[in-house]
């Protein structure tokens, strides 16, 4: 591993920026964690935490101070990436940036929504900013299945009602992103690396649900409803761009298996987690 001076984590309280900052801190890395309320942060005491808004780039300006390389989780709105990027590529050498695959040629990551736009676009400012940087391009968290389908089957229910339930992804483990950003932030070698993250199988979204119910011990189904009737019962979950972009993506992956790379193996040396290893370690999450 480099000696590395200080890394600076945008995103920190969130499903991988938290998983990013407790790597580096046993990895023994100065890391600082950047939030909005570092009050609410909860990331343990022995890290530092400081005040920052990606829309508020003036804020940006002491968290950057004696920092070398920046992981960057974009969760903010779009007209803010001009003042914050050039905020960012100007004060850190290295700059890892959590992204999407957006340009892998598969149906499932090629329709046109404004995620991908946005990816592309932040990608566009730091590769022209002169700073090394690497970009993870992970492609559905399995995580999601925390907030998609946990309220329902922690109410006690044996089935999800969803759509298009033959659409197959290949989920990918939150620390297996955080082990390749880790990677990517300390090591040499990573410069100009796109790394593709997927998890080690395609799995139909019914057979994910299925492995949850094996995870926490009681028969999980998938109950499929058409893509209009879910607009309308999962209208509290997703704003309608989300909805759209996840509905489109699904059916373009129909009829074919979900895309998967050796990525996180042959950056870690680890194989990547299994969703059935992930529904285990988060079975507690799914019980009543
Ligand atoms: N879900 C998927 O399947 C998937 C797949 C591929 C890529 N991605 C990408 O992954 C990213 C989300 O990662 P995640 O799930 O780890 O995030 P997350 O759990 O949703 O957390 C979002 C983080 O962003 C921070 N944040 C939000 N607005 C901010 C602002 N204005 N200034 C500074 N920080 C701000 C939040 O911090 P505070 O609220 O504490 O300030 C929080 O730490 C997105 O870019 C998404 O497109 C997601």
């Amino acid at each position: 591993m480099r000696r590395v001076r200080r890394i600076l984590v945008i995103g920190a309280t969130g499903r991988i920026g938290r998983e990013v900052v407790s790597r580096l801190g046993a990895a023994g890395v100065r890391v600082r964690a950047l939030a909005r309320n570092p009050e609410a942060a909860a990331l343990g005491s022995d890290v530092e935490v400081v005040r920052g808004d990606l829309t508020r780039p003036g804020t940006l300006e002491s968290c950057l101070d004696d920092t070398e390389a920046v992981f960057l989780v974009w969760a903010a709105p779009p007209a803010a990436v001009g003042p914050a990027l050039e905020r960012i590529t100007a004060r850190a050498r290295r700059v890892v940036f959590l992204s999407s695959p957006h340009k892998t040629p598969h149906p499932f990551f090629q329709q046109p929504n404004p995620g991908r736009v946005l990816h592309a676009e932040i990608e566009r400012r730091i590769e022209g900013s002169g700073c090394a940087w690497t970009f993870l391009r992970p492609g559905m968290f399995a995580a999601n299945a925390l907030a998609w389908w946990g309220p329902r089957i922690r109410a006690g229910a044996d089935n999800v009602r969803w759509p298009f339930a033959a659409a197959p992804t290949a989920p990918i483990d939150e620390r297996d992103v955080a082990a390749v950003a880790v990677r990517a932030l300390t090591e040499e070698g990573r410069d100009r690396a796109e790394y593709v993250l997927t998890g080690p199988d395609s799995l139909s979204q019914s057979e994910q649900v299925a492995i949850l119910g094996d995870a926490i011990g009681r028969p999980l189904r998938l109950v499929e409803i058409p893509p209009e009737e879910a607009r309308t019962e999962l209208a509290a979950l997703f704003p309608p761009v989300v909805m759209t972009m996840l509905f489109d993506a699904w059916a373009a992956a129909l009829g074919q298996p979900a895309y998967v790379t050796s990525t996180v193996a042959d950056v870690t040396g680890a194989p990547a987690r299994t969703f059935a290893s992930w529904a285990t370690d988060h079975a507690a999450a799914f019980r009543p």
